[in-house]
């Protein structure tokens, strides 16, 4: 940056909670205990996510169930980690290091999430990202995939208090399944979505020893990493063109640079989360991801990521 050039604006947002720049860590590697927690409170992620909690303590699956690979990762974790209750204890450590806590709920039912979000409503959290698209649980299908169960949690989620909640998603692949999740989806007062979580289900295979990957559910396992950011993008843009303004859409999948994070500004993103790279560089990637950020869209002569969020050009 030059004398004469002023610093860009990157500030992201999550609903009503403005963020001190675009990038915070994904509910996924390295957030399930405080250590790992107040560490991430510590670095430039603009806020704290928890591990998706559920209600009684997990080990998760069995190993091995993450394997890094050339693009990314295929991970089977089983939402290991320490159970609402110890999240709900530590809340008020964690909000000692002055960021947004953003805690992530996984229940194994609509009872098990009814009593986590009405917990967490009554907390010091600020706010609540519901995971309805976890696909490593073997026979608990993927809630975001089945319209009238989410439907249903919707109905009752919703209902628990004012506290900002969003909803992480799987990966869409049709047109019409963009249109049937977002019609339903502004039918509540939801303030975020997240997309996108991993890529559910899919195989691995290593050729030398002829075997799967990683050990849960006989080797299928959720993609991530720069294998998904198409995919990501793509989910990005369709939510951001059918949701209403008053839900932010917040795009994770494949960003490791800040190419990858202005891509999904481009797509219409309002803030970003950092999974594979995270788990694969530490919190060092935040720095870095950010300055990168702020080069290129200083280079291209934006002054902040409002002026840039959503302006992809198509070719039509
Ligand atoms: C896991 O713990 O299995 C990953 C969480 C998720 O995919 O939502």
């Amino acid at each position: 940056m030059n004398a004469t050039q002023r610093p860009v604006d990157l500030r992201g947002q999550i609903g009503p909670i403005t963020l001190s720049s675009y990038l915070f860590n994904a509910s996924g590697p390295r957030c399930t205990t405080e250590q790992e927690l107040i560490k991430l409170g510590r670095s430039r992620s603009a806020a704290v996510m928890t591990k998706s909690c559920t209600l009684a303590p997990r080990a998760g699956n069995a190993e091995p169930r993450y394997r890094a690979l050339p693009l990314g990762a295929i991970q089977s974790m089983g939402l290991p980690n320490l159970g609402y209750q110890a999240y709900l204890e530590m809340l008020p450590r964690l909000k000692q290091v002055g960021k947004p806590v953003v805690i992530s709920i996984s229940g194994l039912s609509l009872a098990d999430n009814t009593t986590m979000v009405s917990a967490f409503m009554a907390s010091s959290a600020d706010l609540l990202e519901i995971n309805f698209s976890c696909p490593n649980i073997e026979g608990k299908p993927q809630l975001g995939y089945d319209l009238t169960q989410t439907r249903q949690a919707l109905d009752t989620l919703c209902t628990l208090g004012d506290k900002p909640i969003g909803l992480k998603l799987p990966p869409y692949f049709d047109m019409a399944h963009f249109d049937a999740m977002a019609d339903l989806l502004q039918q509540y007062p939801i303030a975020f979505v997240t997309c996108v979580n991993s890529v559910g289900n899919t195989l691995v295979i290593d050729p030398e020893t002829e075997t799967a990957m990683i050990r849960p559910k006989g080797g299928f396992g959720g993609l991530c990493g720069d294998y998904i950011k198409p995919i990501g993008l793509a989910n990005v843009r369709a939510f951001r063109q059918r949701l209403p303004q008053r839900i932010d859409v917040i795009g994770v999948g494949g960003i490791k640079t800040g190419t990858d994070a202005f891509e999904y500004l481009l797509a219409g993103a309002s803030a970003v989360q950092i999974a594979t790279c995270y788990e694969e560089e530490g919190t060092s990637c935040f720095d870095r991801i950010e300055r990168e950020l702020g080069q290129l869209l200083q280079r291209k002569g934006y002054a902040s990521i409002a002026q840039a969020k959503g302006q992809l050009k198509t070719l039509d």
